[in-house]
């Protein structure tokens, strides 16, 4: 069985695992479940955990569950990898990232997290309204101030990053978007760039997947099983995707693993080095993915995948 895969998250002194747990859905769990949610993911091998201000209801309540459920200690703390994302008003809603907004929502973080520090801050979706000396105030404050290590974006176009750079000085280190098997406009378009008749070839994201190639930003995959935007996981849907469940069991048969396992390596045997993000709280399924984190697809399979699940290799 493949162990977990770490690497060094460029433009940061962290050694990441490729696989995350993160923890939008966690409300509702029991405080032995979160604990138990959160081991699986630790003896799976995975240091990195993705929360958000707006994950539970009130504001940061996803964050105070699982720091009073774990209950970290110091050297436990230093060991991990906690990531957290402001800028939505969910009582809006709307994005707000003027520097009063970004520094009230970090603080709200790390008093519900337990924690003196937050690793990354991810600023959550674009805010249209955005003044990019604005964000440049609150990240330089809350860096000088020890509360935030790295910065980065989530759902960001490559005009949006660089528009942020014009004020921002320290790197932007992780761009967090939607990308499964089934949702892949991000990888597909290129594949069949400039066909006229084709919705595939479109450029949802101006060029996402190359720019942050180029500029050694690491893409974390959000809903890595969900069929669409929230609409149930592909995994074992034979209604929706015959083909491509069948795909998917051949290949587990073959690498001796579950099936989420093969719908992790399809993130992971990408050569950008992009992280998943599990929104699972099933320990099983948890323990499942993280078998996939270092699964080497061929080509010739990762391509198969692709094909199954209705993308066009031109
Ligand atoms: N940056 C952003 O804008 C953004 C947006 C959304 C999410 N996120 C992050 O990404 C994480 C993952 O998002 P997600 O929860 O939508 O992703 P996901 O891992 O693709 O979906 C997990 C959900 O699918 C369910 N599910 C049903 N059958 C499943 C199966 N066979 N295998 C796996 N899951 C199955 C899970 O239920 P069980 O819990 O019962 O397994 C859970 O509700 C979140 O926790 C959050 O940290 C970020």
């Amino acid at each position: 069985m493949a162990g977990m895969r770490t690497f060094a998250l460029p433009g940061t002194s962290l050694t990441a695992s490729n696989v995350i747990a993160g923890m939008m859905r966690i409300q509702d769990m029991t405080p032995e479940a979160v604990r138990a949610m959160t081991k699986t993911a630790l003896d799976a091998g995975i240091n990195f955990f993705d929360h958000a201000d707006v994950y539970g209801r009130p504001l940061h309540a996803c964050e105070a569950h699982w720091a009073q459920s774990v209950k970290l200690t110091p050297t436990q703390r230093q060991g991990l990898i906690i990531q957290t994302k402001a800028g939505i008003v969910p009582s809006g809603p709307y994005f707000d990232f003027s520097k009063e907004h970004i520094i009230e929502a970090a603080e709200g973080s790390l008093k519900a997290l337990a924690t003196d520090y937050i690793d990354i801050l991810l600023l959550h979706r674009p805010d249209a309204l955005v003044e990019p000396e604005e964000v440049a105030a609150a990240f330089n404050q809350l860096e000088a101030q020890g509360k935030v290590r790295y910065f980065g974006v989530s759902n960001h176009t490559p005009g949006q990053i660089e528009l942020l750079k014009t004020a921002v000085t320290q790197p932007l280190v992780v761009n967090q978007v939607q990308l499964s098997i089934t949702h892949a406009p991000l990888v597909a378009h290129g594949v069949a760039a400039n066909m006229q008749d084709l919705a595939q070839s479109v450029s949802r994201d101006v060029g996402l997947l190359d720019y942050c190639r180029l500029h050694h930003i690491t893409l974390q995959a959000w809903s890595p099983f969900q069929h669409g935007f929230f609409d149930g996981s592909f995994l074992g849907d034979r209604e929706r995707c015959p083909e491509l469940n069948d795909v998917i069991d051949g290949l587990a048969a073959k690498y001796q693993v579950p099936a989420i396992a093969i719908a992790t390596a399809w993130i992971t045997r990408h050569p950008a080095q992009m992280q998943v993000v599990l929104g699972t709280t099933n320990t099983e399924r948890i323990a499942g993915a993280a078998q996939g984190s270092d699964l080497p697809l061929t080509r010739a399979e990762w391509y198969a995948l692709y094909r199954a699940a209705g993308y066009l290799v031109p």
